[in-house]
């Protein structure tokens, strides 16, 4: 797709930041950030060697110490100015975030306010991070002579992996719990979204947060992430992406605690006494948002036939009213980020079609722009029904029953969330029960937000619970102190 416009802010690329210090760029370790956009340069990251990683890790490793010796209220305090001055910077961030991912400029400026957000959160939560006491007569056979305090300690250095698709937030997400609990971070930002993340970090440093307890490498996963995933210095690693990529990150990874947010395929499930308008205005918006590249997207509808005819023209009547264009124009559907999601896409729906489907909407696309496709009648034996397409689609699956849509639901390799359109709130509750993944939302479409809620998936959609308390706690261990208690004489009666 070509577009002109204004000129994007793009973040100084000449020189890079590497164990604390600047060093200067050189033009062959340079790595183009081209835009989905229209193909121009937004700008440059440095692409890190091997052996630049290890200078990260020792430095992270030195550094880290002070940092966690640090008292906690000073550690939340400089999160707090970090919070505010992302949010005073939200504007030129989102520019460059708008052009290095597509991402719809208002969607982007709310990315980057919504970061701040869950800074101050974690600031003010690991506050109150709190252990816990055992006498150990609770146990048969003990006496009171022993006392364990639990305290949480951090675990050493974090690596961060977030991905393209919300490449401030999800690196926020993991960094601020990370460096609240005394961790040192490496961030290894995605190679579109790497400028704005690189922004955001130097905000960090603004405010005194040391950029040897925060460090950013960059460069192509292919070069330097196995050596990052398997580096002797990563104490934890939190990772969002694909199922694949997790999945051959944990076998490498080896024992290293892991926090993985994955794939999914969520359905939206819709039963006979649904209010249709309701729900399909939540599936519309809970499949395209940013094009339909979010993990939590609605993936799939699994509908009963009484409903089916009404929610599929409700569905097309509002999937018709969505901008199709430049993010730039706070356009609803903009250009993928990955162009073979597209061809994926267009190639599943194709598929479908020859199978028996139905395309009610859109099926076209030009280049890596998609148009936003909902392709009824989809059946068990089609690839639609099971693959994510990180793509504006969205297969309508037809079935006979709740039980079918539970099956249908539980049938997939994923578990991340579904949601459950009813009036009947013992029948959610019942469905809730019995859906294999992280969360059901009643009435409601699927999604992270609000950032405090607890967020995890089964299966092949993740490992361990992020959030806000769940990702402060995921970033320590628990270490206990025992203390041996002896009788002594307090020389009198008391
Ligand atoms: O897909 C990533 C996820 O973090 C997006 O957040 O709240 O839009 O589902 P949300």
């Amino acid at each position: 797709m070509t577009t002109t416009g204004e000129t994007n802010t793009a973040p100084p690329t000449s020189r890079y930041r590497l164990a604390g210090h600047w060093r200067e760029a050189r033009p062959e370790q340079e790595l183009k950030v081209l835009s989905p956009v229209d193909g121009s340069a937004v700008g440059s990251v440095h692409e890190f060697t091997v052996a630049e990683v290890d200078e990260v890790f020792a430095a992270a490793r030195r550094a880290r110490g002070a940092w966690a010796a640090r008292p906690l209220t000073e550690r939340t305090g400089l999160l707090h100015r970090f919070a505010d001055l992302l949010a005073q910077n939200a504007d030129p961030i989102a520019r460059v975030l708008t052009m290095e991912i597509a991402k719809p400029c208002n969607d982007a400026k709310d990315e980057v306010v919504r970061s701040a957000d869950y800074i101050r959160h974690t600031a003010e939560d690991a506050l109150r991070l709190v252990g816990e006491t055992q006498f150990s007569d609770a146990f048969p056979g003990q006496a009171r002579n022993k006392l364990a305090i639990a305290h949480r300690v951090p675990v050493g250095t974090v690596l961060a992996i977030p991905p393209f698709n919300y490449p401030v937030n999800l690196a926020v997400s993991k960094i601020a719990p990370a460096l609240a609990t005394g961790n040192a971070v490496v961030l290894k930002p995605p190679s579109h979204g790497a400028l704005s993340a690189l922004m955001m970090c130097e905000l960090a440093y603004q405010v005194g947060i040391p950029p040897t307890v925060l460090q950013a490498v960059t460069g192509r996963g292919s070069r330097i992430g196995d050596h990052l995933v398997t580096h002797a210095g990563v104490d934890l690693i939190t990772f969002t992406g694909s199922s694949g990529t997790g999945t051959a990150l944990a076998r490498k990874a080896g024992m290293v605690p892991l926090l993985l947010e994955l794939g999914g395929k969520d359905p939206a499930i819709v039963l006979d006494d649904a209010d249709v308008e309701a729900a399909a205005a939540d599936i519309v918006s809970g499949a395209f948002a940013y094009s339909g590249q979010r993990c939590t997207a609605v993936k799939r509808v699994l509908v009963t036939r009484v409903v089916a005819d009404d929610l599929v023209a409700a569905i097309v009547r509002r999937t018709a009213r969505l901008t199709v264009g430049d993010p730039r124009d706070n356009a609803r559907i903009t250009p993928l980020v990955d162009p073979e999601a597209a061809a994926e896409a267009e190639r599943m729906t194709k598929d479908a079609e020859a199978a028996g489907a139905v395309v009610v909407h859109g099926g076209g696309r030009e280049g890596n722009l998609m148009r936003p496709t909902v392709v009824d009648h989809v059946t068990e034996d089609m690839d639609l029904a099971w693959v994510e397409p990180f793509a504006p689609v969205l297969p309508v699956i037809r079935v006979g029953s709740a039980a079918e849509a539970v099956r249908l639901a539980n049938r997939s390799e994923y578990g991340l969330q579904a949601a459950v359109f009813t009036c009947d709130i013992d029948m959610a509750i019942q469905l809730a029960a019995r859906l294999d993944v992280g969360t059901v939302q009643v009435n409601g479409r699927t999604a992270r937000g609000p950032d405090h809620f607890p967020f995890l998936g089964t299966k092949a959609s993740g490992m361990g619970t992020q959030g806000v308390r769940p990702s402060i706690e995921a970033m320590t261990r628990v270490k206990s102190l025992v203390v041996n208690l002896r009788e002594k004489d307090l020389g009198g009666r008391t």
